[in-house]
């Protein structure tokens, strides 16, 4: 079975073959309007979202679907106490493939463990959120004409933004990709990103402390809100939320050829004098959003019934001793199997599979 959980679930040419079909669609939409008749999708949200859910519908529904599901999960048994990976099980029986938003992270992984159909991280907790990173790469690849040689900004909530994770390691992949990391010192990227991913691909990045000093060497400005769902103390929150903010004035130092993407939702991180800059590419890219989500329930439906194809999905094992620290891991909250791997690059640290948590 194929699913989707982390961006590097997905092979390079895997990727590629996505875009292209996401192209193929925005050029040719009434020649995928019956693909998936008779297919239903199933929404499973048990946190708040406008564009995926919505997006990951309307795909369906573009491609001639259905789709069932829940956009609260206080109206589903959850709220009776069921399990991510029971609800699945019941899921199976009713839809072909599932896209499933989770505050707990981990919880889509857990969910593959027991899933017959098809499972799509929708985005859990602060840890993932790969189809927004297929709707970034196809953004970049439609505003800038390529993936390669590109310097990326990425500003905000470094720490906690899943989007800014899963595009990391997507674009280690690509040739001679560069890093600007701007944030708050407590919002920093995570160690486990700089040292498993960016140290592993050789991949450059460096920090910085304000966008204009900046701006003039980026080709993709990645700006991020920072989440208050995110954090227990609202102190922190309210000292750090408005550090870094694009304006118009800022645009000025900017090249003629980038382009600004944030994943939404936006609350004061972009001022709206920004909006009307044709660099200003986070509207198109929430439209890409549906294109790619079409190509990618295609690709999955197609690749689930390959036996040539071969999968690289996550592994893991029970390790004597090992937990995981996090208390918004699903190997913490439901039962689920331990699942923990050496780190290839911190020799001696062991991570939790299902968030990337340092284990105690
Ligand atoms: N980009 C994104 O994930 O938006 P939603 O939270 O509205 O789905």
């Amino acid at each position: 079975m194929k699913h989707l959980i982390d961006p590097t679930d997905l092979s390079v040419q895997e990727i590629a073959e996505i875009i292209a079909l996401a192209e193929d669609i925005i050029a040719n939409r009434e020649q995928y309007s019956e693909v998936c008749r008779g297919k239903k999708l199933a929404t499973l949200f048990y946190e708040p979202s406008t564009r995926t859910r919505l997006s990951f519908t309307s795909a369906m529904m573009e491609l001639g679907g259905n789709v069932i599901g829940f956009a609260d999960a206080r109206s589903s048994s959850v709220s009776k106490g069921e399990t991510v990976q029971d609800t699945v099980r019941v899921i199976n029986c009713f839809a072909d493939i599932i896209a499933m938003r989770h505050k707990v992270e981990g919880a889509p992984l857990a969910a593959t463990e027991v899933s017959r159909t098809p499972i799509i991280n929708a985005g859990d907790g602060s840890h993932s959120h790969p189809t927004q990173t297929m709707t970034d790469l196809l953004t970049i690849k439609r505003e800038l004409g390529t993936l390669n040689n590109l310097t990326i900004g990425f500003v905000g909530d470094l720490k906690y933004g899943r989007t800014v994770h899963s595009l990391i390691k997507a674009m280690t992949r690509y040739q001679n990709t560069k890093f600007v990391l701007i944030s708050p010192p407590e919002l920093a990227l995570p160690d486990y990103i700089k040292r498993d991913v960016c140290d592993r691909y050789g991949v450059e990045y460096r920090e910085a402390n304000d966008i204009e000093s900046v701006i003039g060497d980026i080709d993709i400005l990645y700006m991020t809100r920072v989440q208050q769902e995110r954090f227990t103390d609202l102190a922190e929150y309210e000292r750090v939320k408005d550090c870094f903010i694009l304006d118009a004035n800022k645009m000025q130092g900017a090249k003629q050829r980038m382009a600004v993407l944030h994943p939404l939702p936006r609350v004061n991180e972009i001022a709206i004098d920004v909006d009307s800059d044709p660099r200003a590419a986070y509207f198109r890219q929430v439209e890409n959003g549906k294109f790619v989500r079409m190509a990618l329930i295609l690709k999955l439906l197609e690749w689930q019934n390959d036996p040539e194809r071969k999968f690289a999905q996550a592994d893991g094992r029970a390790i004597a001793g090992c937990k995981c620290p996090n208390p918004v891991c699903i190997s913490n909250l439901e039962p689920v199997r331990p699942r923990f791997e050496e780190s290839q690059f911190e020799p001696g640290v062991v991570r939790c599979v299902y968030c990337e948590s340092k284990a105690e």
